[in-house]
Order: structure tokens, then C-alpha cells, then sequence
């Protein structure tokens, strides 16, 4: 909310605070500062960047990033106690502008079990701790921890005290992710009705997503009053995470005229791309299935929903793929798709459609389906060609025939030799690389004389244990079409060669697909659509 503008949200994030201290590892200066710097690109108000008295690596960051921040506003955490309020705003002031973000928990557990106190003394520490951040700086925000699980009574009379001592934020985390999106707007109510003061300061949000509602309280809460959603990117945070900031960005776009006009300042099509950077950098992949940036979020497999987005786009997205920056939606050709999608492939490819059948295409690209459950598009061209040329199998072009690799030790130099019969002929190549499997993959290279750009790379475990055998599937890019390939094995290192020789024997078979499409034989191969 700002003062001239009472229905604008201001986005929150803490993907730098409570989303990394849910790490299994602690990131550095350098990653944290990447991340503040993309995440005020992607429009977030206010950034909370650490918790300064908790390391001095974390209090360097702190300041690090505080230096940098140019509109965003950099803002860190401290327990209501005064060695904390302190070091932030000691590693603060180098910002022009900064807040100081301080809590103590609320709710009867934690304030009898945790922090063993009476409330009485809660509050006492909760008004000091704001008056001492006040002494820094105009912006200070206050937190009842647990606020989801604290008596209403209590609630309504810290978030009063604070607001008099001088809080210009009162955030209600749902600590524990407990409440229920009635329950926890319900809250917002009260705390409107009650608090005497309450207009004299922004009211928050924190929702963590232990049973899946932190988006639904979060949006819950705006309808009900609050205007500052704390969130993290990709949903990062403490267990099951805290409210993910590219759904609420994107649910408050999308429904803003049912929720009474209200908007933030996120600019969509960023949101791509710094959720790729957080998943990178934090080394947590995005699943496929997470709303707004998950792979599979924009991915249309069943036919009756890829015949109905082949008319018409909007039957099946709510929302456009390139609207938060990816470049656009994925028709996965599996044993679910129907004929249009099988005919829109072929014509994107260039062919007529009168220049196969399509009945026969179709009954063909369902058993390949079957075996192999995805099939892309250079499957479905190489099933049509071949069709025609009544030439069922075809020999690969290359086919690995022996592999060793030297890796060990932070000082040698991983080294790959690779044996492939490449034709009728059987070629060796030696390679150093970053590590084993890049050196690898250079041998591959120079014996396929494919140079092609790796998209991804992922390898699971199939089985459990010692005897598990390792799957790399990898997306490389050649000459601006997407090939993938799959290799199995119970070496994770040849696993991946196999699986770059898969993708490299797919190029071989669509560039082989290409020469004879260029000079055509009568009736042999369909005809192209001319442009
Ligand atoms: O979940 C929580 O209550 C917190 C507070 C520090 C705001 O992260
Ligand atoms: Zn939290």
C-alpha cells in the first residue's frame, strides 16, 4: 500500500532469508547479491536480504547487497533483542533507505515452551525492540511469530503495542502454515475491527505452506485487508515453504478485478527467468508440476486438450507462458494425443496434408508412443519418411564401443578415451574436460562431428542401493531444434555417453531426413507446404 495508492500489494520477498536458511547448504555473498539484484528486476518492493547477527559471512552479505539496492528497499532480520536490532542496522545503514524487520513469537506454545515467559513479558520485549529499530531508521517492521496460533485477545493487543511504539508494518505469519483461508482472513478482520490503531500501519503477511494453503491465505488475506505479502521465489522456505511469490504475482494479475482492484508491481515476464537463476543457484529444481514456473505448467498432453488449445489457446491456459517469460507452451505427442496434434506437428515441420495418411501415420506414432512414451517431433518425421520408404529400422549411425575414464583427486586432470563405431568404421578419440563426464562428451563430439549446445541434463536413480542403475536423460540443441536422448547404465558416466549418442544418432537420422527432403523422389517422400 503506499499513500497515494491504498489497493497496491507490496510484494515481500525472503527467498535470501527464510528461503535459504531451508537450504541444505548456505549460499555465498556472490550468489545472494545475483539473486537480490534479479529479484529487484522482477519488481519486489522490499527484499529481506539476512539475518545480520547470525554469521558475519551473513552480516557482510547483508551490507553487500544493501550497498547495491537501487529501488528495492533491503531490509534485514533480528529477534526482539537489542545485540540484533543493532548488527542490522549496522549493516544496513550503507543503504539510503532500509528497514529493520524485528519479531518475537506470540502464540502459548511458544511463548511458554520456547521462549518460557509470560505474555506480559512478550510484549514488553515486542514494544522495546520496535522503539530501539526506531531509533534507526522510519521503517520498522514488527512480526508476531505464530501469529496463526495465537489467542485473538493477544494478538490484537501486541499488534496494538507495536503499532504505538512505532511499527510502521505489523506482519501476521502463519508460522506453522496451520490455518485455513477463512480462518486466517478471519484474523485480518478482527485485527481491522479491534486494533484502534491498526490504520497507522501496513498489515502483512507471512504464510508458510505446510498444508498447501499459503497462496490461497495469503490471497485470503489481501481480500480481507492485509497489504504486504511476504513470499519467496519458486516457494522456497522453511519445510514445505513459504507462499511462492510467482503465484501470487500472477493470481492478483489475473483475478485483480475480483479482489477489488489490487495490483504489485512484479513485472511478469521476469518471473521465468529468476526462477530458473533461484533454482539454479540454490540448487533446488523447480518440479515440473509447480504452478506458474514448473515444466510442466505450460505443457499440454491429453488430445482433447491439445485439439481444444490447437483452436483456441485459451480453452486450457489461463494464463500465456510468454506473460512470465518463457517462450512457449510444449505439446507433448504422448500416446494421449489425438490427430490434431499429430497433423498441426507435421504441418509446423512443413509437410502437406494431403501428402501422407494421416489414419496410418497416427496408428504408427500410437505403438511408438507406446514404447517410448514421448515422441518429438523428429520421431514423427523419421516415422513418416520412413513409412514411405517402407524401411522400418534403420541401423543408428554411431554406437559406443568402449569407455574409460581417469578422474580422481582435486589435482589431476579427468581424461576420457571413447571407442564408437561410427558407420562401418570403429573411431577412438582421447579428450580432457572440466570433469569426467564433459571430457567424455567431447570425445562424442569430435567422433560424431555433431556440435551440438546441451539444454539439460538430469540423472535419477532407477532402483535403490549399490544396484541402481543410473538414467541421464539430456535436451541438446542443434541448429535450433530440440533432440533428446536417454541413456541407462549401472555407471552414471556411460550412462551419459550413451545418452548423448541417442540424441546424436536422432540428429544423424533428421539431417538424413533433410537431404533427401531437399532433392525428392517421385512418391517417395511427402510433399512440403510451400510458404
Ligand atoms: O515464519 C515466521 O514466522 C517467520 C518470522 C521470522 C516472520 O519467518
Ligand atoms: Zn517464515
Amino acid at each position: 500500500m503506499t499513500a497515494s495508492d491504498p489497493n497496491r500489494i507490496i510484494i515481500f520477498d525472503t527467498t535470501l532469508r527464510d528461503g535459504e536458511q531451508a537450504l541444505p547448504q548456505s549460499l555465498s555473498a556472490r550468489q545472494k547479491l545475483q539473486i537480490a539484484l534479479a529479484l529487484e528486476q522482477l519488481g519486489v518492493d522490499v527484499i529481506e536480504t539476512g539475518f545480520p547477527v547470525s554469521s558475519q559471512g551473513d552480516f557482510e552479505s547483508v551490507q553487500g547487497i544493501a550497498r547495491v539496492l537501487r529501488r528495492a528497499v533491503p531490509c534485514g532480520l533480528s529477534r526482539a533483542v537489542a545485540g540484533d536490532i543493532d548488527a542490522c542496522a549496522k549493516a544496513l545503514s550503507v543503504a539510503e533507505r532500509f528497514r529493520i524487520h524485528t519479531f518475537i513469537a506470540t502464540s502459548e506454545i511458544h511463548v511458554k515452551d520456547k521462549l518460557r515467559k509470560d505474555f506480559s513479558q512478550i510484549l514488553e520485549m515486542g514494544v522495546e525492540a520496535v522503539k530501539r529499530a526506531r531509533r534507526y531508521t522510519d521503517d520498522v517492521e514488527f512480526s508476531c511469530e505464530d501469529a496463526g496460533r495465537t489467542p485473538i485477545d493477544h494478538l490484537c493487543r501486541m499488534v496494538e503495542a507495536a503499532i504505538a511504539a512505532g511499527a510502521t508494518t505489523v506482519n501476521i505469519p502463519d508460522t506453522v502454515g496451520f490455518t485455513l483461508p477463512e480462518e486466517f482472513g478471519g484474523i485480518i478482520t478482527t485485527l481491522y475491527n479491534r486494533v484502534p490503531n491498526i490504520d497507522k500501519a501496513v498489515i502483512s503477511v507471512h504464510c508458510h505452506n505446510d498444508l498447501g494453503m499459503a497462496t490461497a491465505n495469503s490471497l485470503t488475506a489481501v481480500m480481507h485487508g492485509a497489504r504486504q505479502i511476504e513470499c519467496c521465489m519458486n516457494g522456497l522456505g522453511e519445510r514445505a515453504g513459504n507462499c511462492s511469490l510467482e503465484e501470487v504475482a500472477m493470481a492478483i494479475r489475473l483475478r485483480e478485478a475480483y479482489m477489488g482492484g489490487v495490483h504489485t508491481g512484479i513485472v511478469a515476464k521476469n518471473i521465468a527467468r529468476t526462477s530458473g537463476l533461484v533454482a539454479k543457484i540454490c540448487n533446488e529444481p523447480v518440479p515440473p508440476h509447480k504452478a506458474i514456473v514448473g515444466s510442466n505448467a505450460f505443457a499440454h498432453s491429453s488430445g482433447i486438450h491439445q485439439d481444444g488449445v490447437l483452436k483456441n489457446r485459451e480453452t486450457y491456459e489461463i494464463l500465456t507462458p510468454e506473460s512470465v517469460g518463457f517462450t512457449g507452451n510444449t505439446m507433448r505427442m504422448t500416446a494421449r494425443s489425438g490427430r490434431h496434434m499429430i497433423r498441426a506437428c507435421l504441418r509446423n515441420l512443413g509437410y502437406e496434408d494431403d501428402s501422407y495418411d494421416l489414419n496410418e501415420i497416427y496408428a504408427r506414432f500410437l505403438k511408438l508412443a507406446d514404447k517410448k512414451g514421448q515422441v518429438f517431433d523428429y520421431d514423427l518425421e523419421a516415422l513418416l519418411f520412413f513409412s514411405t520408404l517402407d524401411e522400418e529400422e534403420e541401423e543408428n549411425a554411431f554406437e559406443l564401443d568402449h569407455i574409460s575414464v581417469m578422474s580422481g583427486g582435486s589435482h589431476s586432470i579427468p581424461t576420457a578415451s571413447v571407442r564408437l563405431r561410427v558407420g562401418k568404421r570403429t573411431r577412438t578419440e582421447s579428450s580432457i574436460g572440466n570433469g569426467p563426464i564433459d571430457a567424455v562428451y567431447n570425445c562424442i563430439t569430435r567422433l560424431t562431428g555433431i556440435r551440438c549446445q546441451l539444454t539439460s541434463f538430469t540423472i535419477t536413480a532407477n532402483g535403490a542401493g549399490m544396484d541402481a542403475l543410473g538414467q541421464v536423460n539430456v535436451t541438446v540443441d542443434y541448429d535450433g531444434r530440440i533432440f533428446h536422448g536417454m541413456g541407462m547404465s549401472v555407471d552414471i558416466v556411460e550412462a551419459a555417453a550413451l545418452a548423448l549418442i541417442h540424441a546424436a544418432n536422432s540428429i544423424d537420422r533428421a539431417a538424413k531426413i533433410r537431404e533427401s527432403r531437399k532433392a525428392p523422389q517421385e512418391d517417395a517422400v511427402p510433399a512440403m507446404n510451400t510458404p
